[in-house]
């Protein structure tokens, strides 16, 4: 499918749903984060910019990447109205075909599920190496299907984080893999309605 289509599929996702002043971060990310010093970090696929805010709040410098200029446009107004835009740069990237240069503490990449051709193994194997030495990369995705999620199709298979992990094909010598399980959580989808749903976890570690 075309960069045009994904960019005006993802650009009606984030248009359809109401802006918050106040997105909240996935859990995932402040069970993981809470524990190490701030850094820089990297938040690929942003959406609505909450794991890019609160992280920014811990201390963290941010760079939030997105195909969508919603999300972005919409992250960099959240990050000046809350003072936090000397510490969040929201950037509008297609990770099909480029990713933000640097070199990071942390590299976040929570539900980063796409209708439309993405190289995912790729794009994580390229996080993973713009981890700086001692940094983390982050995977969340979906292990389940939330009633409000985009995706209703039956059939979809979710990979374990092994298999993610697998897929990224990392030298076990500078990467190692800390966490890879598969939790589950009440989730709260955009109108209110609450549902369980399963996440997969897989957290990275870069030799120091
Ligand atoms: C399921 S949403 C997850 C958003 C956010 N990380 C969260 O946890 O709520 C997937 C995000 O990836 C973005 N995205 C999809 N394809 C992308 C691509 N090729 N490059 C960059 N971002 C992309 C979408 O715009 C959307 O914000």
């Amino acid at each position: 499918m075309s960069s045009t289509s994904a960019v005006t599929f993802w650009d009606g996702v984030h248009a359809a749903r109401p802006a918050t002043d106040s997105p909240s971060p996935n859990v995932r990310l402040t069970e993981t984060v809470t524990a190490l010093p701030p850094g820089e970090a990297l938040d690929l696929g942003c959406g609505n910019g909450g794991d890019a805010l609160w992280l920014a709040r811990a201390g963290w410098r941010v760079t939030a990447a997105d195909i969508s200029a919603v999300a972005v446009d919409r992250l960099t107004a959240l990050a000046r109205a809350h003072g936090l835009h000397d510490r969040v740069t929201a950037v509008r990237t297609d990770l099909r075909t480029s990713f933000p240069p640097g070199a990071f503490d942390l590299v976040s990449a929570h539900y980063l599920h796409t209708p439309y051709d993405l190289d995912r193994p790729a794009v994580l194997r390229a996080a993973a190496h713009a981890l700086r030495p001692g940094g983390r990369l982050l995977v969340v995705d979906h292990g389940s299907t939330a009633p409000w999620s985009w995706n209703q199709d039956p059939g979809v298979r979710f990979p374990a984080p092994e298999e993610v992990a697998a897929g990224i094909g990392l030298d076990p010598a500078v990467w190692t893999v800390e966490r890879a399980d598969a939790p589950r959580r009440i989730a709260t989808g955009p109108d209110g309605g609450t549902a369980e749903v399963t996440d997969h976890v897989l957290l990275v570690r870069r030799a120091g």
